[in-house]
């Protein structure tokens, strides 16, 4: 079943179950009494396709899932209508039954799945506030890590990363630099060369920033690309010298992603570079800061598209 989607797969899922329960519900007699029994307790079995379709597709799924039960359902009471007022009652009240657990199951799905999905948006404009704070820290703009993380999503893209993994990638590429809140401004700010000392406390930010996010539950592995991510391919980088595959995927796309935007970016002390210059001194990297496998899916990407991103993202004129 791999070629099927996610949605294609449950879509047979539910078909095969409500199949396989009509089956059952037509297949078992209705006489001696002892079938009877049985038969009834299997009717019973028509509840769950529209409590599951409600979980899976919400109101619209249930509703349709609902539909197909009821007219297998009443096509056997159609074909062997029962005789006793009992069990007619018993019929239409399971009927009655299938209703309303599909409709009252596909609005509360329908409802958690809003709620859910209004939790995230919070999360993640909560996080844009704390890196934007960071950014206009240190660079004078409020757009760095934005921009950086929708370059990595799209290198992400290119190399066949799954929606999931590429959120949680686009965060760790966000919160970055996250542990620089630990770096004393007379550090961060420093205009001229830091010293070694200095240097040693500059270094600690990759880890300071694993501490904060690694903290929060639904972060576990964007946390693990802030810790890697001043490591290099070559294992020159820091805090750990890791080396090739030993780096989290998500930190080698972030260090090209990352590099393209510092390269292309307006700074205080720089003027921006032209696509084509940086992407010269990306390729000057490659196998040394960068996974060559990253840089050569980057360089796939048109041009106009990582120009969009950096266009949805602008600085502004920078205050000299
Ligand atoms: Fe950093």
């Amino acid at each position: 079943m791999s070629n099927y989607s996610d949605t294609q797969k449950k879509v047979i899922i539910l078909a095969a179950l409500v199949g396989i329960i009509a089956l059952l519900h037509y297949a078992t007699p209705t006489e001696p009494h002892y079938f009877h029994k049985i038969h009834i307790i299997l009717r019973k079995l028509y509840f769950l396709p529209p409590v599951i379709a409600a979980a899976w597709f919400g109101f619209r799924g249930a509703i349709i899932t609902t539909t197909t039960v009821s007219v297998l359902f009443l096509l056997h009471a159609f074909l062997d209508w029962p005789g006793n007022y009992m069990e007619q009652a018993n019929q239409l009240g399971e009927l009655a039954g299938f209703w309303l657990a599909g409709l009252i199951s596909g609005r509360l799905f329908d409802r958690q799945r809003s709620l859910l999905m209004d939790l995230a948006t919070a999360n993640e404009e909560t996080l844009i506030g704390l890196v934007s704070a960071l950014d206009l820290r240190e660079h004078n703009t409020r757009m760095h890590s934005q921009r950086v993380r929708d370059y990595t999503e799209l290198i992400a893209d290119r190399l066949g990363v799954d929606e999931k993994m590429k959120r949680e990638i686009g965060f760790g590429a966000l919160l970055h630099d996250v542990g620089k809140i630990a770096v004393p401004d007379q550090i961060l700010l420093k205009p001229g060369k830091l010293t070694d000392e200095e240097w040693i406390e500059m270094r600690k930010h990759p880890e300071a920033g694993y501490r904060i996010v690694k903290r929060i539950g639904f972060l576990k592995d964007a946390a693990e690309i802030v810790h890697a991510h001043h490591e290099r391919y070559d294992g020159k980088g820091y805090p750990r010298g890791l080396k090739g595959n030993e780096i989290p995927w998500g930190a080698r796309m972030f260090m090209v992603a990352d590099a393209y935007d510092a390269l292309t970016s307006k700074r205080p002390y720089k003027s921006p570079l032209p696509y084509e210059e940086a992407v010269i001194e990306i390729l000057n990297q490659k196998g040394k800061q960068f996974d060559p496998e990253v840089v050569a899916i980057f360089l796939i990407i048109a041009p106009d598209e990582l120009r969009l991103i950096a266009e949805r993202y602008q600085d502004g004129d920078l205050p000299s």
